[in-house]
């Protein structure tokens, strides 16, 4: 079962969350990702200093034949941390196997896994930080010595069996830092942080997306859908294939299908994607905010109650990217609404108590 807010973020153009539910064409958001995604750290874009510092580690090892180090990546989602795993294991030339931590229910399935590795190989655990405590510490040993602990039997008839592991590298993915235990995290010897994109590396990805599914595209029309992807690459694909959706049927031009940024611009209008990537809901919270509150600073969970949304939803949800772009400010007091968002809303902000001044 998905819990509500998996649902709400799925149903939402703009969440950075993978879709579960088909496309038009039957496939779903997962496997059209994986069509999507570079298999070589050359055609990875942008995160410069998480494939320099990966690519020098990577080459090292392959020099003296030996594994890779553990590589924590860590980021929000929709920036690439899948992908990064998996080009590791390409370019290692080693095979991937990959978990997700809550899946990962008994001892015993992580030390199958663990047992059918090959050296070198890849174990990517994607949501790291949801691995149960006990399951956590088996990997300690494997990840340190390449050891795995099994208790044989029960009771007095028990005992431990020690298994030699092949050197591999796992590669841990983790939305929040915050919530890994600190044995974990320093048993990783690279550990890298995902940025969200600029708005000229997120133009790349849009154009390299649309020529991987033959969309033909201008500069103008990529430049449209980069500014309103937030960041994300993830979200750059999806308004990619909406727009094409919608060319493909309203389009006007003679010579076939082509996003142009009208066509971008006509069709983001039509879906209500703004031109700085926020959506109603988005909107929705920032005039609550504004307009019932005097522009705050007012409690979360006043806020929560106002707006008929969770709690945790508005949390982890809407306010990661309001907060980063500067519609919105956590104070000790509660959530105030910025001289941004009154700008962005075609508000006023004078008279009003807002975190910056009000020009
Ligand atoms: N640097 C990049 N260059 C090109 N495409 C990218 C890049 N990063 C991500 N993508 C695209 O974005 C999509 C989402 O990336 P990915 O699944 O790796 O994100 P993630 O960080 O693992 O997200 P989650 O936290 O939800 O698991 C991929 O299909 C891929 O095509
Ligand atoms: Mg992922």
């Amino acid at each position: 079962m998905k819990s509500s807010e998996e649902n709400l973020k799925s149903q939402r153009l703009v969440s950075a969350s993978v879709a579960a539910e088909p496309e038009a064409d039957g496939h779903s958001e997962l496997s059209a990702e994986k069509s999507l995604r570079p298999s070589f750290l050359e055609e990875y874009v942008g995160q410069t200093k998480a494939k320099e510092n990966l690519s020098l580690f990577m080459e090292a090892a392959r020099q003296r034949g030996d594994a890779l180090d553990h590589v924590l990546l860590a980021g929000p989602p929709g920036l690439g941390k899948t992908t990064l795993a998996n080009i590791v294991a390409h370019e290692m030339g080693s095979q991937i196997h990959s978990v997700t931590g809550p899946n990962v229910e008994k001892k015993g399935d992580l030390a199958a896994i663990l047992s059918n590795l090959q050296p070198r190989d890849v174990l990517f655990i994607d949501e790291i930080h949801r691995l149960q405590k006990t399951i956590e510490e088996v990997l300690y040993g494997a990840m340190e010595d390449f050891k795995l602990d099994l208790i044989i039997g029960q009771g007095p008839a028990a005992r431990t069996l020690r298994i030699d592991l092949p050197k591999f590298t796992l590669v841990g993915a983790t939305t929040r830092t915050g919530l890994l235990s600190s044995p974990l995290r320093d048993r990783f010897g690279v550990q890298l942080r995902l940025d969200f994109y600029p708005v000229a590396e997120l133009e790349k990805i849009v154009r390299r997306s649309a020529s991987l599914l033959g969309i033909r595209i201008e500069e103008s029309g990529a430049n449209e859908i980069a500014k309103r992807s937030r960041g994300t690459p993830r979200i750059a694909n999806r308004l990619l294939k909406r727009v094409r959706d919608f060319a493909q049927v309203r389009g006007k031009n003679a010579s076939g299908v082509l996003v142009d940024r009208e066509t971008a611009r006509a069709a983001l209008a039509l879906f209500e994607v703004d031109e700085r990537g926020l959506d109603p809901m988005d909107r929705r919270l920032l005039a609550t905010i504004v307009e019932k509150f005097d522009g705050g600073p007012v409690g979360i969970e006043t806020l929560s109650s106002a707006l008929g949304e969770e709690r945790d939803t508005l949390e982890d949800v809407y306010e990661p990217y309001l907060i980063q772009e500067g519609f919105l400010q956590r104070t000790p007091r509660g959530r105030a609404a910025t001289r941004t968002a009154y700008e962005h809303l075609g508000l006023s902000c004078e008279g009003k108590n807002i975190p910056q001044d009000c020009v």
